[in-house]
């Protein structure tokens, strides 16, 4: 330093913090979207955000799957759905009673001249846990040598969807394709797996959005947990 020059000020440099963990209601590896283009929205999402709407708080602990994610979600299997079904006869065959939601924004987003046809199946017990399989309405439309497209509301355990393909196979249909708005691969005892699936979830048991805990809740617009208490059998 030359005489007479005074030294640089030194400027105040804060020793370098470890960065904030930020908080996720879930951990993003375990919600993953099977789709392209990756719908990364729920990594951004803090965990006050995911609070149900007032009049659900009381039984619903937390929004697993937003409104605005199901209908972006279901808007792309649709198009999905249509781009991979076109020219062939189709017969879109959804099982009663969850569906019910899923399958109809689903449909509306599908613009083939398909067929549509329902299976009801229902557990011998009412609330959430394990039970027998009733089949409380039988499907009514010729499938032989036509595409299927069988339309559930979650692959759990797997067991429902191994007992209707199991029904559908000697019909002969052409193909069946499997498309499920949620996955829970933690539970699967059988081996079945979905062609298109909208969410792959954590083994947490939801309602809403056509789900329910004893005929309840299939009203949500979106999907949740329940709060604690308010299930007695859920399992897990
Ligand atoms: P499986 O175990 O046979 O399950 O693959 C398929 C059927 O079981 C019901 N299920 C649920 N319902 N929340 C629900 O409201 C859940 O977390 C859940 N897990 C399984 C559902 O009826 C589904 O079709």
């Amino acid at each position: 330093m030359k005489a007479g020059c005074k030294p640089a000020p030194q400027l105040y440099c804060p020793a370098p913090q470890p960065r904030q963990r930020r908080t996720f209601f879930f951990e993003p590896a375990v919600v993953n979207l099977n789709s392209s283009p990756i719908d990364k929205t729920h990594l951004k999402k803090p965990a006050h955000s995911l609070r149900p709407p007032p009049p659900w708080r009381g039984e619903i602990r937390s929004v697993l799957i937003s409104r605005a994610r199901l209908a972006r979600r279901v808007h792309t299997l649709a198009r999905q759905i249509e781009k991979d079904f076109a020219g062939r006869d189709l017969v879109i065959i959804a099982l009663l009673n969850g569906t019910v939601m899923f399958l109809a924004d689903l449909l509306r987003g599908v613009s083939l001249p398909l067929r549509l046809d329902f299976i009801g199946v229902s557990s011998y017990r009412e609330g959430a846990g394990a039970g027998g399989l009733i089949f409380t309405k039988a499907l009514r439309l010729g499938v032989r040598g036509r595409d299927v497209l069988l339309v559930d509301d979650i692959l759990d355990t797997g067991r429902t969807l191994t007992r209707v393909l199991a029904k559908l196979r000697p019909l002969q249909p052409r193909r069946i394709k499997i498309c499920v708005l949620l996955d829970k691969p933690a539970r699967r005892v059988e081996k079945v797996a979905a062609d298109y699936v909208g969410f792959t979830i954590p083994d947490e048991f939801v309602v809403g959005y056509g789900l329910d805990y004893g005929e309840k809740y299939r009203n949500l617009p979106f999907v949740g947990l329940l709060a604690p208490g308010i299930a007695q059998d859920v399992t897990p």
